[in-house]
């Protein structure tokens, strides 16, 4: 049987563990003047590379007495306006909100050496964008989301099992309505970070701040 090793005796493995970046670079003369062009350009690189999930972003918010919460979520949309990802409103994220629009989104993509920030602040997209995403997910994703109320503690699996077998009586041969507390949320930016390994930890991040509509401020951090 081979010896597991404890988190104690991994402590040395895991100060060693680095990579030096030298994929690419982000420099001012290539960046796009517009923050949402130039993600639409590094959204597209990640998809066309095959990595896991490229569209998995982290969704962090802060509760009402500023204790900071994240989740992993899929970005659903991407438009002029901002970006949408899809959830329950009752959920932990979806109470945090109500409170508190602000929002902020990391995409890790870490296989390019890349990350991106977005922060900005969110709102519930219509009924009708909500609608039309949802009746284009699988019917069990559909069921899924009636079955669960989201960050709500409950006894055990088969309390999910049995709501799912209900539901699906429920709605035999008919249509599954959008549920009243799921839904999108718009994120609307206000700063974008591009962030782009380089070697010696020398790395690149470029940063866009929305001065007024339409107009980014552009700048570089230092890593
Ligand atoms: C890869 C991945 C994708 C996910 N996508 C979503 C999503 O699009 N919407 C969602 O509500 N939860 C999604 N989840 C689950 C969330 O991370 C989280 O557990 C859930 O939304 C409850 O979060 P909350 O209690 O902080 O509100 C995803 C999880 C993973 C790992």
């Amino acid at each position: 049987m081979p010896k597991v090793k404890g988190i104690g005796n991994m402590r040395e493995d895991i100060a060693s563990l680095r990579n030096e970046y030298t994929r690419e670079k982000l420099d001012e003369s290539s960046i796009d003047i517009n923050p949402f062009n130039q993600f639409d350009k590094w959204f597209t690189e990640a998809v066309a590379s095959e990595i896991l999930e490229p569209n998995a972003m982290i969704v962090s918010t802060v509760s009402k007495d500023g204790m900071p919460s994240q989740r992993t979520v899929l970005l659903k949309d991407a438009n002029k306006e901002g970006y949408t990802f899809y959830t329950n409103y009752d959920s932990r994220k979806g109470r945090e909100l109500a409170d508190n629009p602000n929002i902020s989104m990391l995409f890790p993509w870490y296989e390019l050496e890349r990350q991106v920030i977005i922060t900005g602040q969110a709102q519930k997209v219509s009924r009708e964008i909500s609608a039309k995403y949802f009746h284009s997910r699988p019917r069990e994703s559909q069921l899924g989301a009636w079955a669960s109320q989201q960050s709500n503690e409950i006894t055990d699996r088969s309390v999910l099992e049995e709501k799912l077998k209900m539901l699906e009586e429920r709605f035999l041969n008919k249509e599954v309505p959008l549920p009243e507390n799921w839904g999108g949320y718009l994120v609307i930016p206000k700063t974008f970070e591009f962030w782009q390994g380089r070697s010696s930890r020398l790395h690149d991040r470029i940063f866009y701040q929305d001065e007024m509509e339409g107009t980014w401020k552009i700048s570089r951090l230092s890593p």
